[in-house]
């Protein structure tokens, strides 16, 4: 079985995107600039953030840190996102989910510049990816699909399936998956059979946030499966998938952590550098 390092891909892909910057920097005589909005101070949120600005800075991105109380007001945020949108330095803009309640979630989105949203939750963005014209496309799920073409790089007619339907995951992997010919099965907790859907795939992409819901059981011999759970239980902090069952089975498998996680803020950066090369043109 091979087990899938995540963090050296995403080593391995900061090493290139690092050289990238340079490139562009000697090109250009600027580098592609990063905000981050982070309101409130949710524990993982200013892990994920502070994982992000170390991470952007390390390939040589100019970034930057808005940080609000949790009662800022929704029309502070909207403004500072305008002022952003027309700010040449400013490449890609990120808002850090979740928000608080009083925030419309998707006004905030809809906000930002779809030209400057790394994150691809745009709907310009999210309707270009399911039409297959050029976007930014959601870091998570690019993560995964990286990670998949290192170990398949011909998915044609793979059948794959996708274990969640949420906007951030499961949706716009689908696409992904899509695009490269694979025949995609969506499922989702009102499936009948999961087991029965799952035992079909090629690859499995689970990203329901129910702690190791997939089971040995439930993976065809040698199937890729991606693990994008990060769920807390009393044993500690494990996936979607049941690592030590499903490891007997799969072809390659992702640890949690260790795995799709890393490639996130990896593919984060690529987004941001892909928004600048855009602009460029
Ligand atoms: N919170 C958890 N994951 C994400 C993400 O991918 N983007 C944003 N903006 N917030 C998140």
């Amino acid at each position: 079985m091979i087990l899938i390092d995540g963090k050296k891909a995403a080593a391995e892909l900061r090493a290139e995107l690092k050289e990238e910057v340079a490139e562009l920097k000697s090109k250009h005589n600027k580098v592609p600039g990063l905000t981050v909005i982070l309101i409130g101070d949710l524990t993982p949120s200013q892990i994920y953030v502070r994982n992000k600005e170390k991470s952007a800075n390390e390939v040589g991105l100019k970034s930057e840190v808005i940080k609000y109380p949790d009662s800022v007001e929704e029309k502070t945020v909207l403004e500072k996102i305008q002022e952003l949108n027309s700010d040449e330095t400013v490449s890609g803009i990120l808002v850090q989910l979740p928000l608080p309640k009083h925030i419309d979630k998707q006004k905030v989105i809809e906000a930002i510049d779809p030209s400057k949203d790394v994150d691809g939750f745009h709907p310009m963005n999210v309707g270009n990816l399911s039409s297959g014209y050029e976007s930014s496309i959601p870091c998570t799920p690019l993560g995964c699909y990286l990670l998949i073409k290192k170990i398949e790089p011909n998915l044609s007619g793979k059948k794959a399936v996708v274990v969640g339907r949420s906007n951030l995951n499961g949706k716009p992997m689908t696409q992904l998956l899509l695009k490269e010919n694979c025949t995609v099965t969506i499922t989702h907790s009102k499936t009948k059979d999961l087991k029965a859907e799952c035992l079909e795939a090629d690859i499995i992409v689970a990203a329901v946030g129910i702690p190791e819901l997939v089971r040995g059981d439930w993976v065809k011999k040698d199937a890729i499966v991606i693990d994008v759970g990060i769920n807390k239980t009393d044993n500690g902090i494990v996936g979607d998938v049941h690592f030590d069952e499903v490891s007997k089975n799969a072809r390659a498998l992702t640890p949690v952590p260790g795995g799709v996680g890393p490639m996130t803020i990896a593919c984060l950066l690529k987004n941001t550098i892909d928004c600048f090369k855009r602009s460029q043109i």
